[in-house]
């Protein structure tokens, strides 16, 4: 059986998560989408939040699980029997920062990254310029599923008032 391991934030998971997912999901038998809990005070979403998120839209491929993970990622990959980490990859940029810690994962444990580009359509689309624009009031429902959307306005307008 050949698992991969998906990490993020996912603070919220958007469709260009979705769409390196779901291509993850075609490469291997099972891919575990791993939500990070040390992420900074300032997500939107907390981890158990985004895991339920990420559940209601990974729910139609059926190799895709769903877990948070705390420590070092290549523990989590080795407890999970992992051959490999995917990341999308949106830019150059991504590249840099990706490369770096593709090359100490592998350093410390052995774990390979496989980087998967991102589809064009969800290149400029990141869950911080999610937030950003929907906390200013700006239209995000073209960049997340419907109930992630509807999740985000939720948190929008909680932050407002
Ligand atoms: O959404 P992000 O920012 O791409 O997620 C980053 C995440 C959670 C995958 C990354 O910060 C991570 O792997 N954290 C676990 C701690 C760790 O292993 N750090 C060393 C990386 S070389």
């Amino acid at each position: 059986m050949t698992r991969a391991v998906c990490p993020g934030s996912f603070d919220p998971v958007t469709r260009g998560h979705l769409d390196v997912i779901g291509r993850a999901a075609g490469l291997v038998e099972e891919v575990v989408v791993a939500v990070g809990d040390n992420m900074s005070k300032r997500a939107w979403f907390t981890p158990a939040e985004r895991v339920a998120l990420l559940q209601e839209a990974c729910a139609p491929w059926p190799g895709v699980s769903v877990t948070l993970f705390s420590g070092l990622l290549v523990d989590f990959c080795r407890a999970q029997g992992a051959a490999a980490v995917v990341k999308g990859l949106r830019s150059g940029a991504d590249f840099d920062y990706e490369l770096a810690m593709a090359q100490m994962n592998r350093r410390l444990t052995g774990v390979d990254t496989v980087f998967v580009p991102t589809a064009p359509e969800w290149g400029f689309v990141s869950s911080s310029l999610v937030r950003e624009v929907a906390g200013l009031g700006g239209d995000v429902t073209p960049f997340l599923t419907p109930p992630v959307a509807a999740a985000v306005g939720r948190r929008a307008a909680e932050r407002v008032t």
